[in-house]
């Protein structure tokens, strides 16, 4: 496996630019809509502990969904496959991330995947902790974990931002408590949601994150285990099934890598056994994804056959 170095990325950032101009930066959350929608950066990191990198690779955003397969490690850590996967189905839903639609239809009333927003608000609700303090500690120091970095924490700005806005994730918490998927403070629960999507993050250290999944929860560098292998091989299922959306399938076939978007930009994408790769590009196609980010991942994937299928 060739290692992509710094110049080819270079290359693959500036030919991925000029399709910044067909997306938008996410305003349904208002402080996300002060992105600079021509940021683009890319990193892969290696399991020697280098990196390569290329464009605004210092630019910092928030995990948002890519928070949400963390969660999901981190309950399924805490909790086990039975428990979890009582109040949260393994199904991809081919509905955009905040539809309410399936949870009317589907009996019972449990939402179909932990990727879309329904099934984290169920997931994130079995985080351990007392208070809602406590279960955002749990998770950020988590996230320090998977990334090395101690400095990791919440933008209490975009979290405030997403909590007084968050219409559709209180009609979702709401409904599944009337349904018994969720018990609890609902305020409490978007509370410690809001944060954990508004973790602070640079493309580095999303890569590192996607470096340990590569490596089925171990961080190669260190050698240290920090996610069970059978709970990161289900983690990186879902990415494929559910990771992007209703975009998913299409991503499969074009791209061919375990990744997990989110609304800041971001991208996490998983080489298996090779290397962990962290994306950002806040401009957005029609369902949420880095429209350029997903162009670079399409130019790497097509020139360096990366596709694991
Ligand atoms: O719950 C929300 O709507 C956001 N905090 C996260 C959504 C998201 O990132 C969807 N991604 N493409």
């Amino acid at each position: 496996m060739a290692c992509k170095s710094a110049s080819e990325l270079e290359r693959t950032v500036n030919a991925a630019r000029e399709c910044i101009q067909y997306g938008n930066v996410a305003a349904y959350i208002p402080a996300l809509a002060k992105a600079n929608k021509e940021d683009l950066a890319i990193a892969l990191y290696y399991p020697d502990g280098t990196c390569n990198s290329a464009g605004d690779v210092n630019k910092r955003f928030t995990l948002q969904s890519i928070s949400k397969v963390i969660s999901l490690a981190l309950a399924l850590m805490e909790h086990g496959e039975k428990y979890v996967f009582s109040k949260v189905g393994m199904e991809p839903t081919g509905d955009p991330f905040h539809s309410i639609a399936k949870l009317e239809t589907t009996v019972p009333s449990k939402p179909l995947n932990p990727m879309i927003n329904a099934g984290a608000l169920a997931v994130t609700n079995m985080i351990s902790g007392n208070t809602a303090s406590e279960q955002i500690n749990n998770f950020t120091s988590f996230v320090r974990k998977l990334t090395g970095g101690d400095h990791i924490s919440y933008s209490s700005e975009v979290a405030d931002s997403e909590f007084h806005t968050a219409y559709l994730n209180r009609s979702l918490g709401y409904y599944m408590k009337e349904h018994g998927i969720i018990n609890g403070d609902i305020e409490r629960l978007l509370d410690v949601y809001t944060k954990q999507c508004a973790i602070n993050i640079n493309c580095i250290e999303l890569a590192k994150i996607a470096l340990v999944f590569a490596f089925d929860g171990t961080n190669p560098c260190t050698g240290e285990r920090i996610i069970p292998a059978q709970i990161a091989r289900i983690c990186k299922t879902f990415m494929v099934t559910c990771g992007m959306y209703n975009a998913s399938g299409e991503f499969a076939i074009k791209i061919g890598l375990p990744a997990k978007s989110g609304v800041s930009g971001g991208i996490l994408a998983v080489l298996p056994n090779k290397f962990g790769i962290g994306i950002y590009g806040p401009s957005l196609d029609d369902k949420g994804n880095s429209i350029a980010g997903l162009k670079m991942l399409e130019i790497l994937s097509t020139t360096f056959k990366l596709s694991i299928f």
